[in-house]
């Protein structure tokens, strides 16, 4: 396994790949990793020849400080968790190497930007789709992989692809869980006892939601998983919502392909989301 912190050292180890015609897969982390990522790493193996995973904590995404601050870096962990995945390339810039100068970045996502996640983080997507077109630019993967998990970051990535006409393709994987349900997330190392079995609600409500789609109606469903979450101590919602899997928009048609149910709440200290496509 190659570790690289720079652009220009990354580029000329990737550059002869890419003329010899193999086929280079990039997986962008901000490292701390579990199972999910290495799930990541596993599909792209399967459909590339050389996996690029990327280690970087990315400044411009995160609206606060101490969030930005307190992000796990176990780096020791995360060098063992690659290398036993048989990760080909692992990518860890400097800040300055990605940011050699402030720089103010807009474009346009369209409006699912500003709904859920974007509505809660002011600016996040544009700092997402900021280092990940930076990323791009970097390795020039053939095919890039991110989690379901994200489900709004997966739409914005794409939504940026579009934008710049990428010749990448974007995949995205299956959420990992946790054996009771709780989804993997580098956060949840910040959940206390009492935080991580509260959490658990998250995703009994989206397996209550995916579970009763089709036996009630939407509204009907919303207000059960609103019951059973505000019946849990410790957990505020940020939101729970029945979506178009593409506008992000509350969805009312159930006939609608795909609908997903997203939610965010805060556990304890800690910030989490979760996700269920229900058809
Ligand atoms: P990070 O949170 O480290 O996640 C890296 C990738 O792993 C993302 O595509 C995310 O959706 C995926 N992932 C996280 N938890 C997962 C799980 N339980 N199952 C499957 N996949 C999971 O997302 C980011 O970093 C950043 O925003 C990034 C795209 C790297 C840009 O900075």
């Amino acid at each position: 396994m190659k570790v690289i912190n720079t652009i220009a050292a990354l580029k000329s180890l990737l550059e002869p790949i890419k003329l010899a015609q193999q086929k280079i897969a990039l997986v962008p982390t901000m490292g701390a990793l579990h199972k999910g990522h290495v799930s990541l790493i596993n599909i792209a193996q399967q459909q590339a020849d050389v996996v690029v995973c990327s280690i970087f904590v990315n400044p411009t995404q995160f609206t606060d400080p101490k969030d930005l601050e307190k992000y796990p870096r176990p780096l020791e962990h995360d060098m063992k968790m690659l290398e036993d995945a048989g990760c080909n390339v692992v990518f860890m810039p400097s800040v300055t190497e990605m940011y050699p100068r402030p720089e103010v970045w807009h474009i346009d996502l369209g409006p699912a930007e500003f709904l859920l996640e974007g509505a809660f983080r002011k600016g996040h997507y544009q700092g997402v789709t900021q280092i990940v077109k930076k990323l791009f630019d970097a390795v020039n993967p053939d095919i890039a992989f991110f989690g379901q998990k994200d489900f709004q970051q997966v739409l914005m990535i794409k939504n940026m692809v579009a934008y710049f006409n990428m010749p990448v393709e974007i995949v995205s994987c299956p959420i990992i869980r946790e054996e009771d349900g709780l989804a993997m997330s580098s956060r949840n190392i910040h959940l206390t006892a009492a935080d991580r079995k509260n959490a658990l609600v998250l995703s009994r409500a989206l397996g209550y939601v995916q579970d009763n789609f089709t036996a009630h109606s939407i509204p009907e469903l919303l207000k059960e998983a609103g019951k059973m979450i505000s019946n849990t101590p410790g957990v505020v919602l940020d939101y729970f919502t029945i979506a178009n899997g593409e506008t992000l928009l509350p969805e009312e048609d159930k006939t609608h392909h795909p609908i997903v149910a997203l939610v965010a709440a805060r556990v304890g200290q800690t910030r989490l989301i979760d996700n269920m496509i229900l058809n």
